[in-house]
């Protein structure tokens, strides 16, 4: 089976290229080191000629609101026309756990619109939520850092291995359309705040602290925000195995 993988040179895209190649199909990364551009619509429908299944795992370069907005509205529509002018049939996302409940969050609002925009296409789709990577704490500390100093709320989140997201997207991509969004999670709840300390690199001095005012990019949290809901798919990779497997001095 053809597979594009939209974002398919990032983190969770390369991988996934990878495990669906292993699967034995002809996985297609698309992003503009590959000459496509989802946002100004570049290669876009030649790319998916012949394509049973688009993963969208793209990002945006900016988390700015104006920009992740523009970036999530015009590269979804984009991506949905090219579907619906090469007849795919189905069409698979990655998006976040708790995107409803972050009102607050501009990153959170784009996530929205693009889910939206899926289920309102008509084209048979599935949407993964996945909880924050293992990968994202250092990006995480430094939206919080004021000085020396990362400011974290008072919450829970359970955050899971980048490889492990790529497994569930794998798993969802290769069978039929959900129609539905299933939740994918870490196997255990972690304090915000030792998640983000531990998940600094060797080296990093900056002091991580719980604030109740803190906000995480731009969304003020209550105590179970980030954390999935009981029917979530739970991955096996702990933390703290996920750590001393990292390079000393990462
Ligand atoms: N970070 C988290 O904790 C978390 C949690 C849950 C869900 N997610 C979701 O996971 C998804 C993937 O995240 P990631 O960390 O794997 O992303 P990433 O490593 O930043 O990769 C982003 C990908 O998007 C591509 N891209 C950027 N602009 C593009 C454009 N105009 N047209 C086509 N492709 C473009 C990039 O291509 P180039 O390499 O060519 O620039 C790259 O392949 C995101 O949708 C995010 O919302 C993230």
């Amino acid at each position: 089976m053809k597979i594009v993988v939209i974002g398919g040179t990032g983190l969770i895209g390369s991988n996934l290229v990878k495990k669906l190649r292993g699967h034995g199909h002809d996985a297609v990364p698309a992003s503009p080191d590959t000459g496509v551009n989802t946002l100004t619509g570049e290669g876009l429908t030649e790319a998916l000629e012949g394509a049973s299944v688009v993963v969208d795992v793209s990002n945006s370069p900016s988390f700015e609101d104006t920009a992740v907005l523009e970036f999530f509205g015009t590269s979804t529509r984009n991506i949905l026309d090219a579907e619906a002018a090469t007849g795919v049939g189905h069409h698979v996302a990655l998006s976040v756990v708790g995107t409803e409940r972050l009102a607050e969050s501009g990153y959170m609002e784009a996530k929205r619109v693009q889910e939206k925009l899926i289920k309102s296409s008509g084209i048979p789709y599935s949407i993964v939520h996945a909880t924050q990577f293992f990968e994202f704490a250092t990006r995480i500390a430094d939206d919080a850092t004021d000085g020396d100093t990362v400011r974290v709320p008072p919450v829970m989140i359970q955050p899971m291995a980048a490889d492990d997201v790529a497994a569930a997207v794998c798993d969802v991509t290769l069978a039929p359309p959900l129609t539905d969004t299933i939740e994918v999670a870490g196997p255990e709840p972690l304090r915000f705040e030792d998640f983000v300390r531990q998940g600094l690199r060797a080296g990093d001095k900056r002091v991580v602290v719980v604030d109740p005012e803190a906000r995480y990019f731009g969304a003020r949290l209550s105590e179970r925000s980030l954390l999935p809901g009981d029917g979530a798919r739970l991955a096996e990779t702990r933390f703290d195995d996920w750590l001393s497997r990292q390079a000393p001095g990462r």
